[in-house]
């Protein structure tokens, strides 16, 4: 599979086969980015009394997480959390369930979390209401991707790209759970 150009989907993608996967940000464009983001954030914590933890929101961060992690240059500490809105479609089902919480005890510590991107906003508010009532020393929220026609204004603290009202994957977004290892980002015509 050629990852530069655009892609379609074979006889193994079930209904979704014969459709087109146009690039929409190839792997230079994220990773400059992502480089760019992560000295932002370095910076935002550089002054603060303790090392941030940094949760990722699983599955579709994974890749992203470990990018940005790598960029950022003051003392971190990682978690990850797990939630699920979609199950298996590529519009929302409107309900998040949480399926992992974090591990570590984040009362009186600074916390970002990481997201892969933000559509309805559902998942967003369903994890500021969770982790507003744990009593963190700050909280803040990035995502690598912001759709454009979100509703609820977030106030995210740091964004990688808008992008247009269009189902993505690859960077760790997936359909159907497939597609994550895709090194760009593309949309699905
Ligand atoms: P929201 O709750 O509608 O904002 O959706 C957020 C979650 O849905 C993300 O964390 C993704 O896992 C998934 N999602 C939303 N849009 C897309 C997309 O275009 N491609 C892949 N996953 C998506």
């Amino acid at each position: 599979m050629n990852m530069d150009e655009n892609l379609v989907l074979n006889e193994n993608y079930g209904k979704h086969s014969g459709k087109k996967l146009k690039m929409l940000l190839p792997e230079k464009k994220l990773k400059s980015r992502v480089r760019d983001m992560a000295l932002e954030i370095s910076e935002g914590y550089k002054e603060k009394d303790a090392a941030p933890i940094v949760i990722g929101i699983l599955n579709g961060s994974f890749i992203f997480m470990s990018d940005l992690v790598r960029e950022i240059n003051i003392d971190v500490e990682v978690d990850f959390m797990r939630i699920a809105s979609y199950g298996n479609a590529t519009s929302s089902s409107g309900t998040v369930r949480m399926i992992k919480d974090i591990n570590c005890d984040i009362t009186g510590r600074h916390i970002l979390v990481v997201e892969d991107i933000v559509d309805t906003g559902l998942s967003m508010n369903f994890l500021k209401n969770r982790l507003e009532q744990a009593g963190t020393k700050s909280l803040k929220f990035a995502t690598l991707l912001m759709k454009e026609d979100t509703q609820i204004d977030f106030g995210m603290d740091y964004i990688g790209f808008n992008i247009p009202d269009k189902y993505v994957v690859g960077y760790g977004l997936d359909l159907a759970q497939r597609l994550r290892n895709l090194k760009s980002i593309y949309y699905i015509e």
